[in-house]
């Protein structure tokens, strides 16, 4: 299965850091952060890696991924003019990924310790559709949230007052090569931008949105209070040689 990386986005949350190098060069523990999503898809053995990334550290970028060859992998670049949302970037993986493929996409700034290797196995073995997986949150309010019904999703709600699950979307998903016409389908959000989670629902309403639940530590590393809890996560975990 091929793999797609998203590395671009506006990072505002990280300003002023993310005024003179994109977020997902920023350090967490030892690496950069766009190292430890690399490390996951190499583990569990996707090995054609598509990296859309902003114009921005383009040239940083490449000084520390290059080929790719450092993580035994071959890395292709894509570079997104506009940060027009999380679908919108995904829209650009279409010819890298070809329409009879299944892919895992993973959004750079989120970190977790699962191995990928046993739901992309899964979702290898699904006829057809998306699978994503999703983490138990204490406040589930500040995330989209899943409505469950039996191995399948219903609908997903951002940020609902009234979450009908206590888990949340993370950003690991898988695809069929579907998901190309359901981009070109959405419109941009009150935000201006194309949501993943629209996307995500259409194959919900087409009764073909699976998930699984990760087990391990995960977060979204794009708040300084949340990438600081990462460094340290991480910086521990070296440090105990796990
Ligand atoms: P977000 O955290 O939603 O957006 P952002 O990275 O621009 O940060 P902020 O909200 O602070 O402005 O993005 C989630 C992930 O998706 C992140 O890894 C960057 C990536 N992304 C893109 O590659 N292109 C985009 O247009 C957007 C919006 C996000």
């Amino acid at each position: 299965m091929k793999g797609v990386i998203l590395a671009g986005g506006k990072g505002t949350r990280l300003a002023p850091m993310t005024s003179i190098m994109n977020k997902h060069l920023l350090p967490i523990g030892k690496y950069p952060m766009i190292h430890y999503g690399i490390e996951r898809l190499a583990e569990a053995g996707v090995k054609d890696i598509l990296l859309l990334i902003s114009k921005q550290s383009a040239g940083l970028y490449c000084d520390y991924v290059g080929s790719g060859d450092q993580f035994g992998v071959r890395i292709t670049f894509r570079v997104q003019e506009d940060a027009d949302g999380i679908a919108g970037a995904l829209g650009l993986a279409e010819g890298f990924v070809q329409p009879q493929d299944k892919f895992v996409l993973l959004l750079g700034d989120n970190l977790f310790d699962d191995s990928l290797g046993a739901y992309l196995a899964a979702f290898a073995r699904q006829e057809k559709g998306a699978k994503v997986l999703l983490k138990q949150v204490d406040d589930p309010r500040r995330f989209g949230v899943p409505e469950l019904e039996g191995d399948k999703i219903k609908l997903i709600e951002e940020k609902p007052s009234k979450p009908k699950s206590s888990y949340c979307v993370t950003g690991i998903y898988m695809y069929d090569g579907t998901v190309f016409e359901k981009i070109r389908s959405i419109r941009p959000s009150r935000r201006g931008e194309l949501e993943i989670t629209d996307v995500n629902n259409l194959y919900a309403a087409e009764g073909s949105l699976t998930y699984e639940i990760l087990q391990g530590w995960w977060t979204d590393a794009g708040t300084f209070a949340s990438l600081l809890d990462a460094s340290n996560y991480l910086q521990g975990k070296e440090r105990n040689g796990r």
